[in-house]
């Protein structure tokens, strides 16, 4: 135990909320609360922060939450926390609440404004990766992404009997932003034909390939997974191309949300489980400015700066294997 007295954690979820979430919350919880520290639920994220939506929380306020998707503390996206006088603001009513430590859960964009609260007002904190797009750098894993792949594996499994009954091609959109993490990895555990990755340019010619080499030899359906990318519509923007330049007809369907939501797997809620552990452990050891991390397959804890860096990047071997099983 370092010198730091932090008796009071405030805790909060900031940026797309993901499943795993809640276990993430009754783990850090249930870790203060038996450590002989105080936790503080904050509403709604930074936005509740600065509206003073703050509780004590209990052992009991996290009973039976665990299995939930979603988070009992809600989320938001908030513009008055990205400008220097609204994290002034905040950390003025953390200090008014005498609460000396935040933790985070959330995205890098959550972890962003943590580390500026830190930098700017010393306000001990450590962040817990919490986005379905596995896009944090300096971690492997981020809550929320095995259940987002399995909700999105088991749409494109029902969608592959529809279009095998009618011997049709369909254009399916996953999410992720700027993150091709989901459509590659659904992309494999489907046997999708192709993938679309956000940050690239749309091959129509080889999509066509693709696809036209598959009816050759006898396949009744094709599936192809675009990542939804900055520009909404990328769905129908392909589809629009392979009718124009190949005449070829495809369906459009898009996923959205229903990724996010619903029961988080063992995966998420195991890791969700040992990084709130983690997060209070660190806190209480005086690591003032750290994040729960995945690394080499284990939960550990690592500085906040590693992880602010957008991980944009994905994993060639994906593509070589999604490449390779789909010919
Ligand atoms: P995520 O955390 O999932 O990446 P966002 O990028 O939308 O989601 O960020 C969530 C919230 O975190 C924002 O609405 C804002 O309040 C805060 N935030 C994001 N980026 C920054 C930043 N650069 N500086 C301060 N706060 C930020
Ligand atoms: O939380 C990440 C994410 O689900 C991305 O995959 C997606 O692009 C974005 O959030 C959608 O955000 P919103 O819920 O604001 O539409």
């Amino acid at each position: 135990m370092s010198d730091l007295k932090i008796k009071k954690i405030g805790l909060l979820c900031s940026g797309g909320d993901s499943p795993g979430m809640n276990c993430a919350i009754r783990s850090v919880v249930r870790t203060a609360i038996g450590m002989g520290l105080e936790i503080y639920g904050i509403q709604k994220g930074y936005a509740g922060l600065l509206e003073g939506s703050i509780r004590e929380l209990n052992v009991s306020s996290v009973g039976n939450i665990l299995q939930h998707g979603g988070t009992i503390l809600q989320t938001s996206r908030c513009p008055e926390f990205m400008t220097e006088e609204g994290r002034k603001e905040a950390a003025n009513i953390l200090r008014r609440k005498k609460i000396d430590a935040l933790i985070v859960i959330g995205g890098d964009g959550s972890f962003n404004g943590a580390m500026k609260l830190h930098e700017e007002h010393q306000i001990p904190v450590v962040g817990i990766p919490g986005t379905i797009d596995n896009d944090i750098s300096g971690t492997e894993y981020t809550i929320g992404f095995d259940t987002a792949v399995m909700n999105a594996v088991s749409a494109v499994d029902k969608i592959r009997d529809t279009a095998n009954s009618h011997a049709r091609t369909f254009i399916v959109e996953v999410m992720g932003r700027r993150s091709p993490a989901i459509a590659l990895k659904v992309g494999i555990c489907t046997g999708a034909e192709n993938v679309i990755i956000p940050t690239h340019e749309i091959d129509y010619q080889k999509i066509f390939k693709d696809i036209d080499r598959g009816i050759k030899r006898g396949k009744t359906s094709s599936i192809l997974i675009a990542a939804e990318g900055e520009k909404e519509g990328i769905g129908h923007t392909i589809q629009k191309a392979l009718k124009e330049k190949f005449n070829l007809s495809a369906h459009v369907c898009i996923l959205g949300h229903i990724q996010r939501g619903g029961n988080p797997t063992p995966t998420d809620r195991l890791i969700a489980s040992e990084m709130g552990h983690m997060a209070v452990r660190a806190l209480h050891e005086g690591q003032i400015c750290s994040a729960a991390v995945v690394r080499n397959g284990r939960v550990a804890i690592a500085p906040l700066s590693e992880c602010l860096i957008k991980k944009n990047d994905y994993d060639q071997n994906e593509v070589f294997l999604l490449n390779s099983l789909s010919i």
